[in-house]
């Protein structure tokens, strides 16, 4: 049972009034190794994010790179309504190139945790508090709101980060960011952690997950439970390594379990993915939540049947919802009831003998391991269609010749058309030589390419059945299914191979 913001805080759930969405996609989300964006895509993302309503966009990283300052630059001449955030070790040169990208937010940040203290800074910690005050102070000097971060936060000794965040906080330090720079958090640890740093600071407190063990979306909703007032996102969950807390997830996440609405556009997250997975070159496996392909489709026949009839059986929200679109996919465990809805969807009335026959061959296709795509489906229901099946293309003899040192050759006949011709030709195995003559003597009719080519035996023996199922497509993607059992191997394929290719032609006369 959803409950609201109220509900929860009766139930000491210590929820801040406004969680902030900090989006760290194009400086966090950038350093996925293999990303750089130009300048004019950093602009598109920036845009989307705005047009989404984050808060804040991390824009980059100035001290970086000129083309980081050019970048910010140009971000910050678009005047979004998202409050642009520049990127700064604890160091006066990186704040200043900070001030001179025109953005007037800073996240500065020094390691705390021994391991930073000894392998990478070789400070003090005297050295770390001193060096982070100075960044506060002169960034505070310089008119900036300073946001600190307390790098690998989360494997700093508690009383040390406290020391550093204290002083940080006299320095004028106006957001406190808690970074879990490997992902080492759970939920619960995340719960006790946050709980202890609100318990102990009044100023609004951020995090920033990473999902080295896959819970920075899971990490960051616990902080926000115990009272964190921001976090850090990225689209995609792009970031080091493994990536951030993912923005869409986060969002959908807070909504779904708690109902808050942070007031984002979330029908734009879909095509936003999309846009940063073109322009970064990562591409989102089909099981990623919200956006993935496989986010809203469904295939069992128990599922499809529920959706069909209420699609929360099955959908924790609507595709809608996120702007994406919901998928019935055909393959092996498809039910009828998929299968139903398809062809309506399609507009493609079948009786129920030609119902069957379709089922089946969908059946039989997912059972030899391909999924059934939409033209797959419409290739097979239009040439089941053609009830009366003309085989435009009839085997009338076929002889093969194979041995020691010599090429295998076939000799194949055919009728085309109600015209009788021959030829003979040789391939790498009798299979492979057959294909050639017939290829050769259908060249004037159609040409086509073989995608699929699958052989089992049915049963067992020198004499087992063999069944050869096949997909062929023409030069103009026309694509179409063949199957034959037969229990010389070279009969089943050439029979499954002209099933198919006489499909094609009936989907073609058909067009
Ligand atoms: O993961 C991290 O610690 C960071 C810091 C720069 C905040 O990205
Ligand atoms: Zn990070």
């Amino acid at each position: 049972m959803m409950k609201n913001i109220e509900t929860l805080k009766k139930e000491n759930m210590n929820l801040a009034d406004k969680i902030y969405i900090f989006d760290t996609t194009l400086r966090d989300g950038e350093q996925t190794p293999g990303v750089a964006l130009t300048v004019d895509e950093k602009i598109q993302i920036a845009q989307k994010l705005n047009n989404l309503g984050v808060d804040k966009i991390e824009v980059g990283f100035p001290a970086s790179s000129k083309g980081e300052i050019e970048s910010s630059k140009k971000i910050h001449s678009l005047d979004l309504d998202s409050t642009l955030v520049g990127l700064a070790r604890s160091l006066e040169r990186d704040i200043d190139a900070v001030i001179d990208s025109n953005l007037d937010y800073v996240h500065t940040f020094i390691g705390t945790s021994p391991l930073h203290r000894d392998y990478k800074l070789n400070m003090s910690k005297e050295k770390i508090v001193e060096t982070a005050v100075s960044a506060v102070e002169y960034a505070k000097d310089h008119g900036l709101t300073v946001e600190f971060s307390a790098e690998d936060a989360t494997r700093t000794e508690r009383d040390f980060l406290f020391e550093v965040f204290n002083n940080v906080v006299d320095a004028g330090a106006d957001f406190l960011d808690v970074p879990d720079t490997v992902g080492i958090l759970t939920p619960v640890i995340t719960h006790e952690l946050i709980s202890d740093i609100k318990d102990n600071f009044t100023t609004p407190i951020s995090v920033h997950f990473h999902n080295d063990f896959g819970l920075a979306t899971a990490n960051s909703l616990s902080a926000v439970e115990c009272g964190a007032n921001q976090v850090h996102v990225t689209v995609n969950g792009l970031g080091e390594r493994t990536g951030n807390c993912s923005l869409e997830e986060f969002v959908m996440a807070l909504k779904s379990a708690y109902g808050i609405d942070l007031g984002l556009d979330t029908t734009r997250f879909y095509s936003l993915s999309n846009l940063v997975g073109r322009l970064t070159g990562v591409k989102m496996p089909v099981n990623k939540p919200i956006v993935g392909d496989n986010a809203f489709a469904h295939e069992s026949g128990i599922h499809v049947h529920g959706i069909l009839n209420n699609a929360n059986t099955y959908e924790p929200m609507s595709p809608e919802m996120v702007g994406h679109s919901r998928r019935i996919v055909l393959g092996k465990h498809t039910g009828a009831n998929a299968l139903k809805a398809k062809l309506k969807d399609f507009h493609i009335d079948l009786n129920e003998n030609q119902f069957d026959k379709v089922f089946d061959e969908i059946k039989a296709l997912g059972d030899s391991g391909k999924c059934v795509t939409d033209d797959d489906l419409v290739a097979i229901a239009i040439t089941e269609l053609s009830s009366a099946r003309e085989t435009p293309i009839v085997i009338k003899g076929l002889s093969i010749s194979i041995g020691a040192n010599v090429s295998p050759t076939a000799t194949v006949k055919l009728e085309i058309d109600g015209i009788e011709k021959e030829t003979a030709s040789t391939g790498v195995g009798p299979i492979d030589a057959s294909i050639n003559a017939i290829r050769f003597l259908i060249k004037d009719t159609i040409e086509i390419q073989l995608d699929e080519y699958n052989l089992e035996g049915i049963t067992g023996g020198t004499d087992a059945l063999a069944e050869v199922f096949v997909i062929t497509s023409d030069l103009q993607n026309n694509k179409a299914t063949g199957r034959s059992t037969n229990q010389d191997v070279v009969m089943a394929s050439i029979l499954a191979i002209l099933d198919s290719i006489n499909k094609l032609l009936l989907i073609r006369r058909a067009n």
